[in-house]
Parts: structure tokens; C-alpha cells; sequence
């Protein structure tokens, strides 16, 4: 017996040598290359290799190809609590990035609200085991100071190098308002209720009701008020369409020519740079985000009007980026994650009533809420030799396994001293553990409420999600079911509905949430209490932090705003010329340099 255990050990031992060697031999595999490729609002039916037909998209495709697409990776439903998610491995509400009124993501580069500085990023995650670190496009997870060495900006939070927008893309940045995305006709309603007003009181004048004074009162504040309606926009775009290069203003207010192009010749610079060491590029694409837009070669092309141009320059970047790892012989030891902040915003259509939000497929809802299309998004890993190619993984995962799975793969360090949702997924991708999900439950939230949970058993295969409060959809323009009188969805209030028992779905056999469960079976009974369990136990587990969204901190500060000139006269470019060439790109075709 002693014997045979003895030859085990020496077989294990001699297994886990030559894994090691093989590690040695193949160098930079102890300290591969991390890149994150983050889209926005790109949902699940915009993808090619996630089903659809009509969009374009090679690049993203062959990833896929050589890697595992997770079908069921969560996100939170909205921007800035998704990121924060995504760049802590945390719940976004332990670090008080989620908000408990509608305003759910920040809205001003100068606001004080952003990630406080002593949680721990992924980009802190592998500085300090020796990477070199870039963020290049959106970050949107806070800009300011709160004390000198208290700062939310990338530079601060573990990236050496950040070029981008510090807050996001918006409309106010290209056609579109404030105002009109709140009310379509805002311009055409104001200008009649002024014109109604200043007649009325005309009247009253006439009939010597009201004196003269007052019409003159009237005409000076409706006036004023609609001058403010003009000048407001343009203030907005100037103080919030921010390109900056680590802290310097290089844009302002952005241009959208070549923006993509911009970006991506950052990216190949600092790849360029740094191919020599271990690196982990952040590409935060700025697509597929209203505003949209696109260079031309893109529009020609597309089949799905400015939308699908919009997210096939995004795959043609992917390319680039990935044309380049190959050209610099580094791409096998390189780990690329691709996925999106939420799901497609199905809201999104313009005053003519043309769609330009993405698809959620057969998922219902979309970016604000809850329901699948929300917070289900695209998700690929590649990272050959290890994660095996065209693999799918059905499992549920979430946006905040990105830093144990990287600390896994670094040899960074996770931090110990707070609660880390996130699970390192490296052996689910690999189709070791029985190939089972290392959460048994996600929870699902909307600003700071639990608006659902998900319950994965340890046995058999099904996956329960209990959603305990749903927005009302209502229907929109070409029948798509959204939430179109609150734009976006709400967490609470008369939009939205509290439901006890909790609706219950079983998304393997019901993934678009069509038919809830009878809530009144035992064995549902037994899901319920167990899911409520999770959920009281999981908020009993979040320790009081500085709350980011309290009103006050949301605000501009105007004497911080970033400028480039004398607030509020600040005006730059840079040059937008870029050395890409499309000739080489051949319809469904990935980059030229990509070989497998
Ligand atoms: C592909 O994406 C476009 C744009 O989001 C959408 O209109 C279309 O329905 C999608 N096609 C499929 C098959 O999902
Ligand atoms: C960060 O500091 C705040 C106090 O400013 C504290 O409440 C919070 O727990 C700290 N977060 C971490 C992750 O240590
Ligand atoms: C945009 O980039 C393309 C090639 O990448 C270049 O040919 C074009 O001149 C650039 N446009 C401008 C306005 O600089």
C-alpha cells in the first residue's frame, strides 16, 4: 500500500514537474499578457458568433473560434456600477458606486463622485507584480480628487497610461441634448408653452387684468429660460466631451473623426512599447454608446445603418489589436477577455423613430434593468493552450471574476483585507471542478437595490432566477417592449413592480423569461427561502463605505473642471489623421496578420 501511494506521488510529482517546465520553456506563459476588451451597451444578439446574421464582425468571431464564449456571463445592468464591478471583482455597492435614486451613473467630469482610491483594481492587481498598464477609451468611473493622494482618475487607480474619455460618450457630444433625450420634442414643447404663456398674459394685459410690468416679466423669463435651454447643451459638451492623455486635455469638446482610429493608434503605441514586459491593456470601446458614429468605410458597409457600423469599427479594432500581437509574436501568451458593460439599450430610437440601441436577442429587457438583456452580456476569453478553442460555457459567470481570474494567472496578489465576489473562472474554462459554475448564487442589482437573484445548485443542472421587483415594459416603436415611459428603467416607484413570492424562472429550459414557475410547489418553496437567505446574508456582508452618489457629489465643480483654455472658453484639437489603411479587409475575414 505505502508502496503504491509512494509511486503516486512520485507520477503527481513528476506531472507537476514537467507542467512546470513546459510553463519555463514557453516563457512569458507564468506572466501572460492580459487584454480586456470592454464594449458598451453591446447586447447579446449583436455578435456574430452569438447569432447574428447581419452584422459583421470576423475579429470577434475568430476569438471565439479560438477560445470559449460564456453564454451566461452577468453584468450590472448600467454603466458605471458595471465598471466598477469589473475594475474591483466587487459588488459595485461595497464601494458605493451604486445609487439609490434615478441617477445611476456619473454625469459630470468634475462631479467629486468616483471609485475611492483604496480600492484595489485590476490594473493595481498587476502593477504590482511587474505589468505595464493602459486604459484607452471610456472610463466613467470618477475624475476628481478628494484629498491630493485620494484620486478616482486611471492614473491613480493602477494605469500608467490612460488616453480617453474620462467620463463617457453621450449625446450631447455629437447631434442630440440633455433635453431632448429626456423629451423628444423638448425644444418644439418649450417653444409653444412660451409662446402660450406670453400670449395669455398678452390677454390679461389687454383686459387689464395683470399690468404691463408683468408681460414684461413674462417675455424676460421666458426668454432668458429658453436661452438657457440653447446655451445649456453647448456648456455640457464643452465641460463633459473630454479626450484627455493622463491628465492633459488633448481635446475639447471631442471630435468624432477617426475617434476609433485615435484610439486604437494609442493602443498599438503602447503594445509597441511595451512587448518586451508583461502588459494588460484596458480597450474600452466607446461603441456602441449614443452618440453613435462611425467612419465612413464602416457606414458604406453596413448593413444596420450607423448602429451595425458602429459595432463592426469596433470588431475592426479588435482586429487591429489583434493583428498586432501577432505581428509582435506575442498573441499566444496573451489572455484576451471581450465582453460589455450591460446589455443593448433598446430605448434608444431617434425623433424619426430609426432604432438605435442594439439587440438583446431572444433576451428579454435591456441596459437600466434587470432582466436578462440587461445584464447578460457578449462574453469571449481566448488564451491558447488553456482555455480549449470554440469551447462554450453555459455556466453562470459575472464580470467580477475578471481579477481573481487574472490574480490567478499573474501571480498578483487578491486583496484580503475586504470581500471579494469575484471567482477565479480559469478552471470552469478549462473544463475542470465538474464543470460548475464557483457561484452558487449572483445577485442581481438595480442601482443599489436586489432586484433578482440567481441560484445555482451544486447538483443537477438547472439555474433558478428570482427576480423580487421588475420594471413595467411597455410597448415602443416597432413593437419592442421597453421601459419607454421611464427612460431609462427605474429601480423603484410606480414604473415598477415588487413581487412577493418572487417571479421565478428556470433559465436553461426558459432563458428569455417568458413563463414563470408555480411559486407555490415545495421544491420552490425551498428555492425561495434559500435565494432569501443568500440575499439577507449577502447584504448583512456589506460594510458602510462613503456613498458616491449622494447628490451633492454628483455636481459639477466648476473651478475643477478639466480645460484646455480659460473656463468656460476651453477649445483644443489634435491632429485626427491616422496611418490605417482598409484595403487589407476583407468582408467576414479577421485582420490579415491574424494566423492560427
Ligand atoms: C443583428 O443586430 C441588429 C442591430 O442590433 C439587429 O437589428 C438584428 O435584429 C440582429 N440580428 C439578429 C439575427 O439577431
Ligand atoms: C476605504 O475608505 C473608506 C473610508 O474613507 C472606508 O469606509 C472603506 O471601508 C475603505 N475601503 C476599503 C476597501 O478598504
Ligand atoms: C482618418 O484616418 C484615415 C486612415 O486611418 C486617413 O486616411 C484620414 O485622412 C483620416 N481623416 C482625417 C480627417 O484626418
Amino acid at each position: 500500500m505505502a508502496l503504491l501511494l509512494n509511486s503516486t506521488h512520485v507520477i503527481l510529482l513528476l506531472l507537476a514537474t514537467s507542467i512546470v517546465a513546459t510553463a519555463n520553456e514557453n516563457g512569458e506563459r507564468t506572466k501572460p499578457n492580459i487584454i480586456v476588451f470592454l464594449m458598451d451597451d453591446v447586447g447579446m444578439g449583436d455578435i456574430g458568433c452569438f447569432g447574428n446574421t447581419t452584422i459583421n464582425t470576423p475579429n470577434i468571431d475568430q476569438l471565439a473560434k479560438e477560445g470559449a464564449k460564456l453564454t451566461q456571463h452577468i453584468a450590472h445592468p448600467i454603466c458605471t456600477p458595471s465598471r466598477a464591478a469589473l475594475m474591483t471583482g466587487r459588488y459595485a455597492i461595497r464601494s458605493g458606486m451604486t445609487s439609490f435614486h434615478i441617477m445611476r451613473v456619473i454625469s459630470f467630469i468634475s462631479a467629486p463622485a468616483g471609485l475611492p482610491s483604496n480600492e484595489t483594481t485590476i490594473a493595481e492587481v498587476v502593477k504590482d507584480v511587474g505589468y505595464s498598464t493602459a486604459l484607452i477609451g471610456k472610463w466613467h468611473l470618477g475624475f476628481m480628487c478628494e484629498k491630493e493622494d485620494d484620486c478616482s482618475d486611471p492614473n491613480s487607480q493602477g494605469f500608467d497610461y490612460f488616453y480617453g474619455l474620462p467620463l463617457t460618450n453621450i449625446l450631447d457630444c455629437g447631434h442630440g441634448t440633455v433635453f431632448e433625450a429626456w423629451r423628444k420634442n423638448f425644444y418644439f414643447e418649450v417653444t409653444v408653452t412660451m409662446v402660450v404663456l406670453v400670449l395669455a398674459t398678452f390677454i390679461l394685459v389687454m383686459y387689464s387684468i395683470v399690468g404691463q410690468r408683468t408681460l414684461v416679466a413674462v417675455v424676460v423669463a421666458s426668454s432668458s429660460f429658453y436661452v438657457f435651454c440653447l446655451v445649456m447643451p453647448q456648456l455640457i459638451a464643452m465641460m463633459n466631451c473630454v479626450i484627455v492623455e493622463n491628465h492633459n486635455v488633448v481635446e475639447q469638446p471631442l471630435s468624432y473623426t477617426n475617434l476609433t482610429q485615435r484610439h486604437t493608434q494609442h493602443a498599438l503605441d503602447f503594445l509597441e512599447e511595451h512587448k518586451e514586459e508583461p502588459f494588460l491593456l484596458v480597450m474600452s470601446f466607446l461603441q456602441a454608446h449614443t452618440e453613435l458614429y462611425a467612419e465612413p468605410h464602416f457606414l458604406d458597409r453596413s448593413q444596420h445603418g450607423i448602429y451595425g457600423a458602429a459595432v463592426e469599427e469596433l470588431d475592426w479594432s479588435v482586429g487591429e489589436i489583434m493583428g498586432a500581437l501577432h505581428r509582435m509574436g506575442v498573441a499566444d501568451d496573451t489572455f484576451v477577455y471581450l465582453t460589455s458593460d450591460n446589455g443593448a439599450h433598446v430605448e434608444e430610437y431617434t425623433r424619426s423613430g430609426e432604432r438605435e440601441g442594439g439587440s438583446n436577442g431572444i433576451y428579454k429587457g435591456g441596459k437600466a434593468n434587470c432582466f436578462e438583456g440587461g445584464i447578460r452580456v457578449p462574453t469571449i476569453v481566448r488564451y491558447p493552450g488553456v482555455v480549449p478553442p470554440e469551447s462554450e460555457v453555459s455556466e453562470p459567470t459575472s464580470i467580477v471574476d475578471l481579477l481573481p481570474t487574472i490574480a490567478g494567472l499573474t501571480g498578483g496578489e487578491i486583496p484580503r483585507d475586504r470581500i471579494i465576489d469575484g471567482k477565479d473562472i480559469m478552471p470552469l474554462l478549462q473544463g475542470q471542478e465538474g464543470g460548475i459554475s464557483p457561484h452558487e448564487f449572483m445577485f442581481q442589482y438595480c442601482g443599489g437595490y436586489i432586484h433578482g437573484a440567481r441560484y445555482r445548485p451544486r447538483k443537477g443542472n438547472r439555474i433558478y432566477k428570482l427576480l423580487f421587483t421588475t420594471p413595467n415594459l411597455v410597448e415602443g416603436p416597432h413593437g419592442t417592449m421597453g421601459c419607454f415611459d421611464a427612460y431609462p428603467c427605474r429601480c423603484q416607484g410606480p414604473t415598477t413592480t415588487n413581487h412577493d413570492p418572487p417571479l421565478i424562472y428556470e433559465l436553461r429550459s426558459d432563458p428569455s423569461e417568458t413563463t414563470p414557475l408555480d411559486p407555490t410547489t415545495p421544491n420552490m418553496q425551498e428555492i425561495i427561502r434559500k435565494a432569501k437567505a443568500a440575499v439577507a446574508e449577502h447584504q448583512a456582508s456589506i460594510a458602510p463605505t462613503p456613498y458616491q452618489f449622494a447628490f451633492m457629489r454628483l455636481m459639477p465643480r466648476f473651478q475643477d473642471q478639466p480645460c484646455c483654455g480659460t473656463f468656460p472658453f476651453c477649445s483644443c484639437t489634435e491632429d485626427h489623421s491616422t496611418g490605417f489603411s482598409y484595403d487589407d479587409i476583407k468582408p467576414g475575414v479577421p485582420h490579415k496578420d491574424w494566423t492560427s
